[in-house]
């Protein structure tokens, strides 16, 4: 039987997250751990080093690799977030993971419960998981950062931002927390813009999400970078800005992004903004 990775993460005990945490720990210096490393970081003998790597193993949460000659070990994308879960499960920001509600190139978001039963938005990045190298070109960054590292810096930089924008009241969803690859989030209950048909006005929605990137830019310093009709949810007429993971101070996408706005709303509405007007807008230079 397949357990998701809610049920396996369910499963680990504190030595096992211990180890895994360990693992993740030193993405930066190696990618695999030799089993040694963790006999002599937390005193096991040699058989229980062995049950601890079996059982992530049989869990799924890392991959072995004999190197020279050693067992060692490396994180899974599902071992990461199992240590998200957890981590966030016991901080008190999430208590139920429920179901996938949305599976792209470089994450998957699932529905999930707070404590006080509110539905809330769980997502896990996964930078780096199909074409390693594309995703970090993309984005500017250096050719060997590892997936870890990538994922986790994401998802602290749309977690940053979301929190930023939020404050200085641009129309995005609250967010709640971040561990590891997730960031955690409020439930728009709406549509993809991409899907939206009619609009009362269309204009008023069109100004709300220029006003959401001036906001980005202005106050915090951040291009959305992916800004199109799919990364805007639509509830009650309202838009809410999702998908903040790329964000960064640069010209050149603030640009793109407002283009591809601008772009969007003239052709399923036939709203005609002046682009130069909207970039100097975005800019707080009008
Ligand atoms: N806060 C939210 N409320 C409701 N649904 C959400 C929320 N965040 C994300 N989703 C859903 O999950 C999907 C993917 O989220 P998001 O765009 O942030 O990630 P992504 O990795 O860029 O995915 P994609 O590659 O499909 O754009 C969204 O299109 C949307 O359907
Ligand atoms: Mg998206």
């Amino acid at each position: 039987m397949r357990l998701s990775v809610v049920e396996r993460a369910a499963l680990l005990d504190e030595m096992e997250e211990r180890a895994l945490a360990f693992l993740v720990d030193q993405a930066r210096s190696r990618e695999y751990v030799p089993v040694s490393m963790l006999r002599s970081r937390f005193g096991f003998t040699e058989k229980e080093a062995n049950v601890v790597s079996d059982r992530l193993f049989r869990l799924r949460l890392v991959s072995k690799q004999l190197i020279m000659g050693e067992v060692s070990l490396k994180p899974t994308f599902s071992g990461l977030d199992a240590l998200a879960i957890k981590d966030l499960i016991r901080r008190k920001v999430v208590k139920e993971v429920s179901a996938v509600i949305g599976e792209g190139k470089e994450s998957a978001v699932y529905l999930g419960y707070s404590f006080n039963d509110d539905p809330l938005v769980i997502k896990f990045l996964r930078i780096g998981r199909s074409s390693f190298k594309n995703a970090r070109k993309l984005r500017g960054l250096p050719e060997r950062e590892p997936w870890i590292i990538l994922s986790t810096e994401s998802a602290k930089n749309e977690f940053e931002t979301l929190d930023c924008v939020k404050r200085n009241y641009g129309n995005v969803p609250t967010p709640y927390a971040y561990s590891y690859n997730a960031v955690v989030m409020e439930f728009i209950d709406g549509q993809p813009l991409q899907r939206v048909k009619e609009l009362q006005e269309p204009k008023k929605v069109l100004d709300a999400i220029l006003a959401t990137e001036r906001v980005a830019y202005v106050e915090c310093n951040k291009a959305h970078g992916d800004l199109s009709e799919y990364n805007v949810i639509i509830m009650a007429e309202e838009p809410y800005v999702i998908d903040w993971p790329q964000a960064k101070k640069d010209e050149w996408l603030l640009e793109r992004d407002v283009n591809n706005i601008l772009g969007f709303f003239s052709k399923r509405f036939g709203i005609e903004e002046d682009p130069g007007w909207a970039l100097t807008y975005v800019k707080g230079e009008a």
